[in-house]
């Protein structure tokens, strides 16, 4: 009963090849493009944009962007080329098991928690933020009280204690339904959402680059100095420093892309889908970020970002500055609320395959793998997550799970970059559909770059990190080691 068994490269095959009798192949390579977009843009550039600017870079907040794509095309390149020759349910977790053991492969599982289920649930406290400014500002009624739209851990300034985050606790009830209902209908609604998200970015960009004012522009890299925030954190502001800095903050806005790579095993065709939807779907939102990036800080001001809009800062932009054009910082609200929604919807699928990929090999327990007769999906996973994510909405705040959401998806894009290096010498005659190319200069410079934003999101959150991977240590030694499918085989099902 090793604790590094890894799972036969031919038994994931297999069982990809079964697929058959688990979940359906609908997903083409189109569906996928905008799985990936549908995860991709939200809270990320929306909100963290203007926060990177605030705080860490000004203008050259466009280049932090060239930066963390960089990271991840880099990472996205060893994504496709895993994802495509082991097309099935569970992504990094399913590329570590049969590379690196079982133990690494609960770690990178029990990591992806933080990217999938934690991620969707800073997002869906951020939704839960936006309804308000929607009921308030365009539907001009009264919001949901404070104490039933924030966490326990928060108190308003009029000293109002938060109980619950209702609205956050409804959009995750509300997908997770649907995602129970099945994958084709999930897609489909998510297909109208990007449409309407990336329609509103264009318009933005389009419009808003009449507005830019170049004196917003000098100097594009602001001179190095300290900035304290109003929690008296200091930041880099300025130089090279506040762009990494910044690259580590505006890196959320990419999280997402390789959620594509976790429903392999519901795709037709997942060998020359999958490099096309994963690297697809990066490339259109790099392009969008980085002209999103070069007009917002081109209409509105450093110190507009730093005191006036806050979450709805491209609202806030908008209105300020745009004048006559205030329909779109309405649109920009409603768009939002959607767009969050079908983030939300892709990292809740990510998370449920993953669960089903772990429930499958006994690491996690066997209901989370099964399928409902009818929908075809793993319902009793999307439960499960249901209440975990329901109730981190619920009940944290907001900004403590999203920088969670970045370190925990940074830490698993380094193992998936490893991942390629140890296959090519351990599997080198299997079939690759899409080779990672210049291997291993690729994955191993992906790796550096994503350590580095790592480095940039400071020792507390390495901490949380530790914390949460000590937790998973303790789970694995205590139940999954025990069930393993692939420690027992003589019980096998
Ligand atoms: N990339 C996603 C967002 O920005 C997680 O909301």
């Amino acid at each position: 009963m090793s604790i590094w068994n890894k799972k036969p490269l031919i038994k994931l095959l297999a069982e990809a090849e079964d697929s058959e009798k688990g979940l359906k192949r609908t997903l083409t390579a189109w569906s996928l493009i905008a799985l990936g977009i549908g995860a991709i843009i939200g809270a990320g550039l929306f909100v963290r944009t203007a926060t990177a600017a605030a705080q860490s870079a000004g203008p050259s907040v466009t280049l932090a962007f060239v930066v963390a794509a960089i990271g991840c095309a880099l990472a996205g390149l060893c994504y496709a080329e895993l994802s495509s020759s082991i097309p099935i349910s569970g992504s990094a977790y399913t590329y570590t098991y049969a590379t690196m053991g079982e133990f690494l492969a609960w770690i990178i599982g029990w990591d992806l928690i933080l990217e999938y289920a934690v991620g969707g649930a800073t997002v869906g406290i951020a939704w839960s933020e936006y309804l308000n400014d929607l009921l308030v500002n365009i539907l001009h009624t009264s919001p949901i009280p404070y104490e039933f739209s924030h966490s326990p851990f928060q108190t308003s300034p009029e000293g109002v204690q938060g109980i619950i985050n209702l609205p956050a606790l409804f959009i995750v009830t509300v997908i997770s339904l649907l995602l129970i209902k099945g994958i084709q209908e999930s897609a489909f609604v998510n297909g109208l959402i990007v449409i309407l998200k990336t329609t509103i970015v264009i318009l933005i960009i389009y419009i808003g680059w009449k507005f830019i004012n170049p004196v917003n522009h000098t100097p594009y890299i602001p001179q190095s100095s300290v900035f304290t925030d109003e929690h008296g954190i200091d930041h880099s502001f300025g130089g090279i420093m506040g762009i990494l800095g910044a690259a580590g903050t505006v890196f959320f806005a990419f999280i997402g892309f390789d959620a594509v790579s976790t429903a392999a095993q519901e795709t037709k065709n997942p060998k020359k889908a999958m490099p096309i939807g994963i690297l697809g779907s990066l490339a259109i939102c790099t392009v969008l970020y980085i002209l999103f990036a070069h007009v917002l800080t081109g209409v509105a001001t450093v110190e507009d970002f730093r005191t006036g809009g806050k979450e709805a800062s491209v609202a806030f932009a908008i209105n300020k500055y745009m004048i006559g054009y205030e329909w779109l910082g309405e649109f920009v609200t409603i768009a939002i609320l959607a767009g969050f929604s079908s983030v939300i919807l892709v990292l809740l699928l990510g998370q449920s395959r993953v669960f089903y990929a772990m429930g499958r090999d006994g690491l996690l327990p066997k209901m989370f793998s099964d399928i409902h007769p009818k929908f075809k999906t793993p319902y009793k996973a999307n439960l499960a997550i249901l209440i975990i994510v329901g109730g981190f909405a619920a009940f944290i705040p907001g900004d403590i799970v999203g920088d969670m959401t970045s370190i925990g998806t940074l830490f698993a894009f380094v193992l998936v970059c490893i991942s390629v290096i140890i296959l090519r010498k351990k599997e080198p005659d299997m079939v690759r559909e899409f080779k990672t190319p210049f291997v291993p200069f690729v994955p191993i410079l992906g790796a550096l770059v994503c350590l580095a934003m790592m480095y940039g999101l400071g020792w507390v959150n390495w901490m949380r990190l530790f914390i949460w991977m000590g937790l998973g240590v303790i789970v694995y030694f205590s139940f999954s080691r025990k069930n393993s499918v692939l420690n027992n085989p003589e019980e096998k099902k």
